[in-house]
């Protein structure tokens, strides 16, 4: 293994500017990727997690409410790169409704979550050197957003991809911006302290986050969790949402049976033959949210006795150093997940939240849906789901995102639909409704345009005699 590979990425993380913080926790994950850590977890050694509280039996007053989202900011991670949709800016730039972006939406429920509970509410974005110049001049579009005198964003750090062979920094001169990449979301803790950002919000006297996903447009402000999570006096909490039948998620928070910690147990950190008990609904009935609340003053007690490298376990990842490009070299990147925190904050706590507040685009097909009939926009900017969710399953042609755009301009009406499934390569442009199971398939690879006013069901494309 390479010893010469830390090194040469050391170097060219000073030599870049890269805060020695930021260099030192790259340093540990270096040292896991190269001990091949795997942190299996035996079923046995864990328990469920079970009689949890629930946000839907909340009892907290109006006081209480305002007296913590007085000192909360909200926290949206802005970094990633989106590869997977085959972005190449901000996933939090894409228009969701009616032309506005999941980040003009994020600002205007942080607004309307102001006005509604009379409190400041600070919004700082978590953006990457990536996504930062274009999301704040989006944010500018927003002149009564900035609060105190508190920035907008802070930025997280920067890492280079490692060649998979060599372990060293992958050279591409061709786009050197590439060599890089962020660390993952876990990267949060460390970008608060190098960016300064945590001190800041202390020193203004803020002692809670609230932090989500940017592509999740429900895990909007809210003052019971806020007051919940006050009260609780616990340095972190993780929100929760029960599994159904449909949730075939893998990680989850387990309980140690050892000292009782709350810690999270990844499919990869699962032994192959216990996959079906941990995927069982029945046994472990909750997924992660990502939607997670921090005390900041235990946050900074907790960095300085880790002396500033929060010790979270290795995700690596493989990925081409041209994302777009599938033949460019395999690289490494070394990163960690926010959530994995949980086992290092004694105490951490969990709800279980209502579903609503999970709603994440991950993928086109989230997108789709979300585009849909099947969501209305409230007031205060909050989609609210006028049925339940179809399941929808758009072939490869629409994975990613300029694809995509290109054939949906118009996305048909869901509202009867308990699911479609598009093969082919179909073009939205009119209205057209999709009811019961409804499926598109083409025989060919020639563009189809789904004629205006058209029924999808399960018997393809009806006419309007037919239904
Ligand atoms: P994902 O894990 O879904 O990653 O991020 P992604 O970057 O959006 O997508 P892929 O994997 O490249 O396709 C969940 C949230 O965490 C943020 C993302 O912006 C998203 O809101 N994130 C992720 C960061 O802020 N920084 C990171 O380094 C990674």
């Amino acid at each position: 293994m390479s010893a010469r590979g830390l090194d040469l990425a050391v170097t060219k993380m000073t030599e870049a500017g890269v805060p020695d913080l930021a260099i030192a926790t790259f340093a540990r994950l270096y040292g896991e990727l190269e001990a091949g850590k795997t942190g299996l977890i035996r079923e046995s050694e864990v328990a469920p997690l079970t009689g949890i509280d629930r946000q839907a039996d909340l009892e907290v007053s109006e006081e209480q409410i305002a007296e913590t989202l007085a000192a909360t900011v909200v926290i949206k991670l802005n970094g990633g790169l989106g590869t997977s949709m085959g972005l190449e800016g901000p996933k939090s730039l894409l228009p969701v409704r009616d032309g506005a972006t999941f980040l003009d939406l994020i600002a205007q429920q942080v607004l309307a979550a102001r006005e509604r509970y009379g409190v400041n509410l600070p919004l700082l974005l978590m953006n990457s050197f990536r996504t930062q110049a274009e999301s704040l001049d989006l944010l500018a579009a927003y002149p009564d957003l900035p609060v105190d005198g508190l920035p907008l964003d802070f930025l997280q750090n920067k890492e280079p991809k490692l060649d998979a062979e060599t372990l060293e920094p992958v050279s591409w001169p061709a786009e050197p911006d590439l060599e890089w990449c962020p660390p993952g979301h876990g990267d949060i803790y460390t970008a608060l302290q190098t960016s300064g950002a945590l001190d800041t919000l202390l020193g203004a006297g803020y002692r809670y986050a609230t932090i989500s996903n940017a592509d999740n447009l429900g895990a909007v402000p809210d003052g019971a969790i806020a007051a919940w999570f006050a009260a609780s006096g616990a340095p972190y909490a993780a929100e929760l949402v029960a599994k159904s039948d449909a949730d075939v998620k893998g990680g989850q928070l387990v309980v140690r049976r050892s000292d009782g910690q709350i810690i999270q147990r990844e499919t990869a950190q699962t032994y192959p033959e216990e996959l079906d008990v941990a995927n069982d609904r029945h046994v472990h009935p909750f997924f992660h949210a990502n939607n997670l609340w921090i005390d900041l003053v235990a946050l900074k007690d907790l960095l300085a006795e880790h002396d500033g490298v929060m010790p979270l376990p290795l995700i690596r990842n493989v990925k081409t150093v041209d994302p777009s490009d599938k033949t460019s070299t395999a690289v490494y990147q070394l990163e960690t997940a926010m959530g994995a925190a949980v086992n290092v904050f004694p105490g951490a706590r969990v709800i279980e939240v209502e579903r609503k507040r999970f709603l994440p685009v991950k993928t086109t097909n989230d997108l789709f849906l979300l585009r849909s009939d099947v969501y209305e926009l409230t007031e205060e900017k909050h989609l609210l789901a006028r049925t339940a969710a179809p399941l929808i399953s758009l072939d490869g042609t629409y994975k990613l995102i300029g694809d995509f755009q290109a054939r949906v301009k118009q996305v048909p009406s869901l509202v009867e639909a308990s699911s479609l499934t598009v093969e082919g390569d179909w073009h939205f442009t009119a209205p057209a409704r999709v009811v019961g199971e409804g499926v598109l398939r083409a025989e060919d690879d020639l563009p189809h345009a789904v004629p205006d006013g058209a029924t999808i069901t399960a018997h393809g494309i009806s006419t309007s005699n037919e239904t």
